[in-house]
């Protein structure tokens, strides 16, 4: 019989004890042995519930040679790093939902785990129930990703369903995401596309074999966006959506997290409230879109299941996760990177716009003072002096907003 410890016993970490004795008996047939769960560390006391019986501490479960797993739900960097570094290297596997630990160390805890024959696993860390990290290293590695982009963030996504479709203000939609467990303990992570930047940064890592370090990524969140963006895109044809996105490119890797307007043609237009979508666009495979649920409790905790059976059944280390730490040279200039862009703007002419931002289409229905246009593929460099000069022009640039093609 193998022992589990649980580090951390939030949201998701108490998901994983609720799913692991519902589903029991089905895990360990798939994991072809007996498991239990041996220890439960948390800071809260866990006197007179039901899990009394469990608590300990995480030196108790590190020094204890039965436990064989700890999955650690903690978040954050602290505790987390030293506790997931000193288990790997004491020969256990770590299974964690922890994004901004591997998305800050994964490169380096991957080694612990390939030198101490055991898995670092976190399938849990991206897209929440959604199955995409085993898809990209196992079943489409056989080919060359070129490119990934997906709704990466929950929260926002349901803020942004909430807000614009259904009317809500940012507060009601933001509490009503906390009720249901999807945001990150400090919101801010997700408003601010700080989270999904950490998800496209895993993804992009394994995708492309070296490391990708959030702190090197443009990233915007969605605090400026506005019902009238909104419905300017939409009399375009487009919906709005905060997109994380990586792809090579000559300069190196093109890693972005930003809003975005997407054609309602898309296969990621429909991706609302808590749900992800991620597209991944290969050379062989041509474009294959993941759907599911992308935070809350249950479909979180049922991906940590799945990285614990996959740890069981392989015993020793997954040769093929992982990804080289090459330093922060690996990652373009995200001014260099080239997109439309939708602009709405007041206190400018046609003459004026078209001097400024070249052949225009306008955007039909916008409010009377403004005007909203798309320009045609400009860099993010010339993006900027566009703004400059519209500015020098005593113009108002209320926003602009990159155009992508999925
Ligand atoms: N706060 C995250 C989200 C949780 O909303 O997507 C899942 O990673």
């Amino acid at each position: 019989m193998t022992k589990i410890a649980i580090i951390g016993f939030g949201v998701v970490g108490s998901g994983v004890a609720e799913v692991f004795y519902k589903n029991r008996q089905s895990i360990e047939k798939k994991a072809g042995r007996e498991l239990d769960i041996k220890y439960i560390v948390d800071v809260r006391s866990l006197e007179g519930t039901v899990w009394a019986d469990k608590a300990g501490t995480y030196e108790q479960a590190l020094a204890d040679p039965e436990v064989g797993v700890m999955i650690e739900t903690i978040g954050g960097l602290t505790p987390a790093y030293d506790f997931s570094k000193r288990a790997l290297l004491a020969g256990k596997h770590v299974i964690t939902s922890n994004k901004e630990l591997v998305a800050a160390h994964g490169a380096e805890l991957l080694g612990i785990a390939k030198e101490n024959n055991v898995n670092y696993l976190f399938e849990a860390s991206v897209g929440g129930g959604i199955p995409i990290i085993h898809p990209l290293y196992q079943c489409l590695g056989a080919g060359e990703v070129e490119e990934i982009a997906g709704i990466l963030n929950g929260t926002t996504n349901f803020i942004m369903t909430r807000m614009f479709r259904d009317k809500m203000s940012f507060e009601q939609a933001l509490g009503l995401a906390q009720d249901n467990g999807y945001a990150e303990r400090n919101p801010a992570a997700d408003v601010e596309g700080t989270d999904a930047c950490r998800k496209i940064c895993i993804l992009a890592s394994i995708a492309f074999g070296s490391h990708v370090y959030p702190d090197n990524i443009h990233t915007e969140g969605i605090a400026a966006l506005t019902a009238e963006d909104v419905a300017a895109a939409a009399s375009a044809g487009y919906v709005i959506k905060l997109i994380g996105r990586a792809k090579k490119t000559e300069k190196g890797l093109m890693v972005m997290v930003s809003p975005a307007l997407i054609s309602q043609e898309s296969q990621l237009a429909n991706v609302s409230d808590v749900f992800n979508g991620i597209l991944v666009r290969s050379s062989d495979t041509g474009d294959v879109v993941f759907y599911g649920r992308g935070a809350g409790k249950l479909p979180t905790a049922a991906a940590v299941i799945s990285d614990l059976v996959d740890a069981m059944k392989e015993g020793g280390h997954i040769d093929s996760l992982g990804w080289e730490d090459s330093g922060r040279s690996n990652v373009a200039d995200w001014r260099d990177d080239v997109t439309r862009m939708m602009f709405r703007t007041s206190g400018l002419g046609r003459t004026e716009i078209q001097r400024i931002f070249g052949t225009v289409e306008p955007i039909q229905g916008a409010a009377q003072e403004e005007r909203a246009f798309l320009t045609e593929p400009v860099s993010g460099r010339q993006t900027e002096e566009w703004i400059r000069l519209a500015k020098a022009a005593g113009a108002e640039v209320r926003s602009a907003i990159r155009v992508l093609e999925y």
